[in-house]
């Protein structure tokens, strides 16, 4: 498993990742993972399991250092993903989705040009998770045209 991620890693190496109490655990287990691959895990914590902890506190972190270039993507994890994905999208720059299929993992991506994947540590088990982040990992977008056009129109919301 390892072996076939690492292969992955290519240029795309510096990543960010965060989680609540909800989705501590499945932090863990994918910073292991995808640093065993090769990756460079930058974790903006929590640091320990602590279950009155906000996931805002680790989710805008990791947000506005994918919006600054800090790092290349973001993947943030509570207990369902959902108030990741809310709080995430609040700042400029970031195009956060709540990724539960294999699908739109890599999709989202190639057409939507998503920067941070938000996934549920109650919903999804360990292994499934890996393989989604893998697929968000190495996509890539596909800059076309009409992808670029609406992605345009998108981001014209964030001058507003
Ligand atoms: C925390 O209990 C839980 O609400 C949070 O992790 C997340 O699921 C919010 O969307």
């Amino acid at each position: 498993m390892i072996n076939a991620i690492a292969q992955t890693a290519g240029s795309l190496k510096q990543i960010g990742i965060a989680a609540d109490h909800g989705g501590f655990e499945l932090k863990k287990y994918v910073v292991r993972m995808l640093e065993e691959a090769g990756y460079e895990v930058i974790d903006f914590g929590n640091s320990e399991w602590k279950p009155t902890d906000d996931y805002p506190d680790y989710v805008i972190p990791l947000a506005h250092a994918l919006a600054n270039g800090f790092i290349k993507r973001g993947i943030a994890i509570c207990g369902s993903g959902v108030g990741a994905c809310i709080a995430a999208n609040k700042v400029t720059g970031v195009r956060a989705c709540l990724i539960h299929e294999r699908y739109s993992a890599q999709q989202g991506v190639e057409d939507d040009n998503m920067n941070m994947i938000c996934l549920g540590g109650r919903v999804v088990d360990p292994s499934f998770a890996l393989e989604l982040i893998i697929l968000f990992l190495t996509a890539k977008f596909s800059e076309e045209e009409r992808h670029l056009r609406r992605l345009a129109k998108v981001a014209e919301l964030e001058k507003v």
